[in-house]
């Protein structure tokens, strides 16, 4: 059986067409961009390019659009470079409990360097309250960073009203748009972010190469010192052929976006619905409506999230138990604790992820081979066996 990949959250396959305009950046047109020579300009022309491509697509200024390394980079460049360049005026960052680890982490970096972060909580399905978010600004703020869509869950969250609310407030706004770049329509003018990290290898380009964006006038304070490349906003020799590839992975999404969407919601529907009929005692784990198009996060109970990931691999099926990022920690998902889940039942969690190869007789794989692993392992489950004991029930 061909293997089947359900984990396009964590990332996905390099286009073909992706990989085929790469390709002369490595050896042909290999020239370093900041070259003065025609070997460095012909690169620094397919940079300028890929910056228009981008910038375009968000609604953008190509002067707005800074490549970075990935979405990591993005995320530590918006909260440090704002953090620093601003110490004078504030010491207070907002965000939500909820944000991906490359978010966390450099808040927590700055909570050691002094800073001031408040984690503001999430509702049963993941939502932040932007009136939350107004309540906890004070005259110490100086940025919110809440994130577009959950990578766990999939909870789309109200980026255009809390961005509106920190303009009011004239403060910075940052969104890690990771999961949702390249997925979704949007402009930087819809969502009032100053702010937003993207990543290529999300949406079928290559690993280690994304952008931030940078509204004109926002002072950033450069995490990489070196060169000058980026208007001297990211030191370090461009990745040409990456930033060729994100441009090209953006050409390719920007024609396929609506199809895409409509296909795969209906795919996630099967899924979801299938695994409902099939499984009793499961709940899905973040907002009914307000989520991306690919994900389904569900929680069956009596059932190791590891043990179950391990089945399906075994049958050929990937997904994951949270992100990919925390795969091989045991600690449970701070996503699905911060929505009020037990231990236990973050343990039982099974995240699928959907994309632009998946097929409809994938899906029926997954919903013929995961009623078995739940039904076996429920049978060596003691706990499970004590909760049906005089039931008929199984599953
Ligand atoms: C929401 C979110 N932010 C940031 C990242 C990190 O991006 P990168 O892998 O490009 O560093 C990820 C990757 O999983 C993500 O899902």
């Amino acid at each position: 059986m061909k293997a089947i990949y359900l984990d396009y959250a964590a990332t996905t396959p390099v286009d073909a067409e992706v990989i085929e305009a790469m390709l002369p950046y490595f050896r042909d047109t290999f020239g370093n961009p900041s070259s003065i020579h025609s070997f460095g300009q012909q690169a620094h022309s397919a940079v300028e390019d890929a910056r228009e491509k981008l910038a375009s697509f968000l609604g953008a200024k190509p002067i707005e659009i800074v490549f970075t390394g990935g979405g990591t980079e993005s995320n530590n460049f918006a909260i440090k470079g704002i953090a620093w360049a601003n110490r004078k005026k504030g010491n207070h960052i907002i965000t939500s409990a909820i944000e991906h680890h490359a978010v966390l982490e450099p808040c927590h970096f700055l909570e050691r360097e002094g800073f001031e972060v408040t984690f503001l909580p999430v509702d049963a399905q993941g939502l932040v309250d932007p009136s939350d978010v107004a309540k906890a600004i004070s005259d110490r703020t100086i940025l919110v960073s809440i994130m577009h869509a959950n990578n766990e869950i999939g909870t789309l969250q109200p980026i255009a009203d809390i961005g509106k609310i920190a303009r009011e407030r004239s403060i910075c706004f940052h969104t890690d748009a990771v999961q949702t770049f390249g997925r979704m329509p949007f402009t930087v003018g819809d969502l009032n972010v100053d702010l937003l990290s993207l990543s290529a290898h999300k949406l079928y380009g290559p690993k280690g190469v994304g952008a931030l964006f940078v509204r004109q006038g926002t002072r950033l304070e450069p995490h990489m010192h070196g060169g000058e490349q980026e208007g001297k906003r990211r030191a370090s020799t461009h990745n040409v052929p990456g930033i060729v590839g994100l441009a090209k992975a953006v050409e390719l999404a920007e024609k396929a976006m609506a199809e895409e969407d409509t296909r795969i919601t209906g795919l996630r529907n099967r899924l979801t619905c299938g695994i409902f009929d099939r499984i009793d005692r499961v709940r899905l784990n973040g907002h009914p409506e307000k989520r991306l198009a690919n994900n389904v996060n569900i929680s069956i109970e009596y059932c190791e999230g590891e043990a179950m990931i391990l089945s399906l691999d075994l049958m050929g099926i990937a997904c994951s138990t949270g992100s990919a990022c925390s795969s091989t920690s045991v600690e449970p998902s701070h996503v699905l604790r911060a929505i009020g889940l037990s231990v236990e039942e973050t343990r039982g969690s099974l995240r699928f992820s959907l994309g632009r190869y998946t097929e409809e007789s994938q899906i029926d794989q997954v919903l013929e081979v995961l009623p078995k692993i739940v039904k076996r392992l429920r049978a060596m489950s003691p706990a499970y066996r004590s909760s049906t004991a005089g039931s008929a029930t199984g599953g």
